[in-house]
């Protein structure tokens, strides 16, 4: 899973299993297979009053445009059975899903109705401490006031469009205390193999699945899967406990971590979604699961998984999560794993929440003790008898070790089946990271009879190293702890290692951190829209894990536990969404873009230590590409003070400023725009974040007028004051400098002056530097970062 660093699936490994170079199907069916799903947005305000409801509607045209195509293509191949919808969208989404052959698709295309026809794509998916280190309950557990004002969340629906849950783990049960859902709940608990209808209470008030866009994408891969809203898979039930798990007791996982395990709102309801199966998450599914979710009347919608970016009408999800946040719905994704590297982030349309990953004040520490008596840190977890901390073991190179050569690309790797048993039996082995998943690695040396490993960091990862629970003891260490175990294990034949393994470490500072494999921008989409938004927890986070799923989720992996440590954005998303039912229990009345805006202008910039948040990959000052506006902050976030509020003509301007044709946007919001009345700059939409492109021109200054507009949320007449930290070689003049409100939801605009020399740089380069205003009245810090990029044109 991409998403999540602890199952990310190269591609290479991918195509060796799924794809056989020679195809068991045959002639004929090389026809069949170029016929695929696509998606197709439609204009249903121009359903013939013929039709009853849309779905009769699409169903008509789907059968009149099959029967045509065929008379075009003449082809035996096709039954001219009826055509199925694969899915219908009615609320989040407008239009259908079917499988098409590329006549007809192009056929669709000429429709009057028909605004958009895209091919369906794959997505990767991508905590007892977390509460704590969050401030939502003080050092002896008891709530602070952003649970106490809003009753932990209740009576507010979160729905995770993850892989299902498992209902009978002990955080989703009812206790007893919990209301009903809201009157306005509209979901159902939809049965399936192992989930009888009464799998929900009221703790999960809603579970349903959406897989036929997957049936026909796995062709005939489909087997394991269970077809039911049950987590076999076991992101999901993690997922879901992160955000709204109820109080667990004497939660732990081998014996670390051990404490209270809580959701961040205990008392949200939980709706789960199950759209991802054994191979992925396809768009058809996705987009059905939101539909659903909106339509059922969730109030959050948590999205752990994402893909390369596409322009937005050419992505069917962003689309989708513009209608979901249309009806008030808040939705958080999660930023992707592909970090260190830039413009790695993914999920950047700027109508939902992105969260990179931030680590926390809790590591999990293990010594790797060379022979020689030098002593390495890394992290790990090791739950059964410690014969490392007194015995030592050989030690051998996994490049050093491959069975053929034919494996000695992806031996230093641990790929599965690359190690000669003859050179590892009895032996620790060091792995390179990277290319495998990192569990793969850990069974790969174990199958091989290796009793031991070591995952060494290379060169890009540097120091950001992720505890993961191998199928037999080991130990991941940074870049340079690498270095000189692979220095250690050349100079000494006889080379012979220790491990041993530290019990939680908790207060660690400095904290929080960005975590390495947190997503970075700049936005590759959308320069002036700075994403991610925000950092929240996500490197070793505990939550709930299915019984029946190995802590590695590798089918071979028997280990069962009740909860589990894993990392990724994905851990990072849910956080958020908790955050943001617990400000919407506490401001009914709160618009998506306001509550992200009250988490953007709140979260913090320094660590524990009063310094500028650190980069985990290199120990470096980190900065707003990596994470945004911040680390969440949610006990601030309950009183911001002043809000940057967006609404759908916000979006649409944004998107005129954007150079997006008419029919584009229409595609992605659905309605008629006439742009030339609209005249504002990409930089103007009224985001909490301020991202100012100049393109270098070497002649003159360069300059650009940022327009926002801040509106109160607190009753009381309020009066702020600008403080402006100028970007290195920026001018930056806020006009005016104070602004006056009388109460609640009263508005006050402002302009930013931002001027620049001239930078020379080569062409096709850019620079960027970063600084911030800030709002306050004395009470209420209202933080902007501000991102300047010089680029120069190719
Ligand atoms: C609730 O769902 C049912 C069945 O899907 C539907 O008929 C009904 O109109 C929905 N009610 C609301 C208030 O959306
Ligand atoms: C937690 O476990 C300990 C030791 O097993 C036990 O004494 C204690 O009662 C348990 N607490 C709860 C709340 O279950
Ligand atoms: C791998 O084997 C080569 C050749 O024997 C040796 O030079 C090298 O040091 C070994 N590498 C490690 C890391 O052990
Ligand atoms: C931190 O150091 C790395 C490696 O030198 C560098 O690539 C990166 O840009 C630095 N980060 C910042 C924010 O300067
Ligand atoms: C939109 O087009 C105008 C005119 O060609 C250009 O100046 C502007 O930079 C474009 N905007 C974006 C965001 O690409
Ligand atoms: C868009 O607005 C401009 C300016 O108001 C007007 O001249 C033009 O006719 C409008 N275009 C359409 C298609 O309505």
């Amino acid at each position: 899973m991409a998403f999540s660093p602890s199952f990310h699936l190269p591609l290479f490994f991918f195509l060796a299993f799924f794809l056989s170079p020679s195809s068991p199907l045959g002639d004929d069916a090389a026809g069949i297979s170029a016929s695929k799903i696509y998606i197709i947005g439609v204009r249903n305000d121009l359903k013939p009053s013929v039709f009853s409801n849309v779905e009769h509607w699409y169903s008509s045209t789907l059968q009149v445009l099959s029967s045509s195509a065929d008379s075009h293509e003449s082809s035996s191949r096709r039954t001219r059975g009826k055509r199925k919808l694969l899915h219908v969208y009615r609320t989040a989404f407008h239009g259908f899903s079917a499988v098409l052959s590329p006549a007809e698709a192009e056929l669709l295309r000429s429709h009057p109705a028909v605004l958009a026809v895209l091919p369906d794509r794959p997505r990767q998916l991508h905590t007892t401490r977390s509460p704590l280190f969050l401030g939502l309950v003080s050092a002896d557990s008891r709530p602070n006031s952003l649970l106490a004002a809003t009753d932990f969340g209740s009576s507010v629906v979160i729905a995770l469009v993850d892989t299902g849950i498992r209902p009978d783990h002990r955080s989703f049960a009812d206790d007893g205390g919990l209301p009903p859902p809201p009157s306005s709940w509209n979901g159902s608990c939809d049965p399936g193999p192992s989930f009888p209808a009464t799998s929900c209470n009221r703790k999960l008030v809603g579970a349903r699945f959406f897989y036929d866009g997957y049936i026909f994408n796995a062709r005939g891969g489909a087997g394991s899967d269970v077809f039911s809203p049950l987590d076999s898979h076991g992101h999901g039930t993690h997922t879901a406990s992160t955000a709204a798990g109820g109080a667990a007791p004497n939660a732990s996982f081998l014996g670390y971590a051990t404490g209270l395990a809580s959701g961040i709102a205990p008392r949200a309801s939980i709706a789960a979604y199950k759209v991802c199966w054994a191979t992925g998450c396809y768009d058809s599914d996705i987009i059905a699961g939101i539909d659903a979710a909106v339509a059922d009347g969730a109030d959050v919608i948590s999205i752990s998984l994402g893909s390369g970016v596409v322009p937005l009408h050419r992505d069917t999800v962003a689309i989708s999560t513009l209608g979901a946040v249309e009806h008030g719905v808040f939705v958080s994704t999660s930023a992707g794993n592909a970090g260190p590297g830039e413009s790695t982030v993914a999920n950047v349309a700027p109508w939902v929440t992105t969260v990179g990953a931030g680590a926390i004040d809790r590591r999990f520490p293990a010594d790797v003790v060379l022979g020689d008596g030098t002593v390495l840190t890394g992290v790990g977890f090791h739950g059964g008898k410690h014969v490392f901390k007194t015995s030592s073991f050989p030690l051998v190179y996994a490049g050093n070790a491959s069975f053929s050569s034919f494996e000695a690309a992806v031996a230093p790797f641990c790929a599965p089946w690359s190690l000669d048993p003859a050179a590892v039996r009895g032996k620790v082995v060091l792995c390179e990271r990277g290319e495998v998943p990192r569990p793969e690695k850990g069974l790969a040396v174990k199958k091989a009879g290796g009793v031991g490993m070591i995952v060494a960091n290379g060169p890009t990862d540097r120091e950001g190293i992720i505890p993961d629970a191998h199928v037999l003891p080991a130990v991941s260490v940074g870049y340079s702890a690498s270095s000189k175990i692979k220095a250690y294990i050349s100079a000494d034949r006889a080379a012979r290692i220790r491990f041993i393994f530290h019990k939680t470490q908790v207060e660690v500072k400095p904290a929080p951190m960005v975590a390495e494999f947190s997503s970075r921008g700049p936005n590759l989409q959308s320069p002036h829209v700075m994403k991610p938004d925000v950092i929240a927890p996500g490197l070793s986070i505990l939550a709930a894990w299915p019984d029946g799923v190995g802590l590695t989720g590798m089918k071979t992996d028997r280990r069962r536990a009740e909860f589990n440590i894993i990392s990724g954005t994905s851990m990072a998303c849910p956080h958020v969404s908790g955050v943001a039912a617990l400000l919407k229990a506490a401001h009914r009345d709160w618009s998506p873009a306001a509550i992200r805006s009250s988490l953007m202008t709140t979260a913090y910039a320094t660590d524990n230590m009063g310094q500028d948040l650190v980069d985990e990959t290199w120990g470096n000052t980190s900065n707003g590409w990596a994470f945004g506006s911040g680390h969440i902050d949610p006990e601030k976030a309950l009183h911001p003070g002043l809000v940057y509020d967006l609404t759908m003509d916000d979006y649409l301007e944004w998107l005129c400023s954007y150079n997006y044709s008419s029919k584009d946007i229409r595609t992605i919001a659905r309605r008629d725009v006439n742009c030339s009345e609209k005249a504002g700059k990409p930089w103007d939409l009224n985001y909490p974040s301020i991202a100012v492109v100049l393109e270098q021109s070497n002649v003159g200054n360069l300059e650009a007028v940022v327009h926002r507009t801040a509106m109160s949320v607190e009753k009381e007449r309020s009066e702020y004051t600008a403080n402006i930290k100028e970007p290195k070689g920026v001018k930056v003049v806020v006009e005016p400098e104070k602004l006056v409100f009388d109460g609640k939801g009263q508005k006050q605009e402002f302009v930013l002056k931002v001027s620049t020399g001239p930078v020379n740089l080569p062409a096709g380069n850019s620079r960027s530097e970063f600084g911030s205003v800030t709002w306050s009245d004395g009470k209420h810090t209202v933080r902007s970062p501000i991102a300047v990029t010089w680029r120069q044109p190719d």
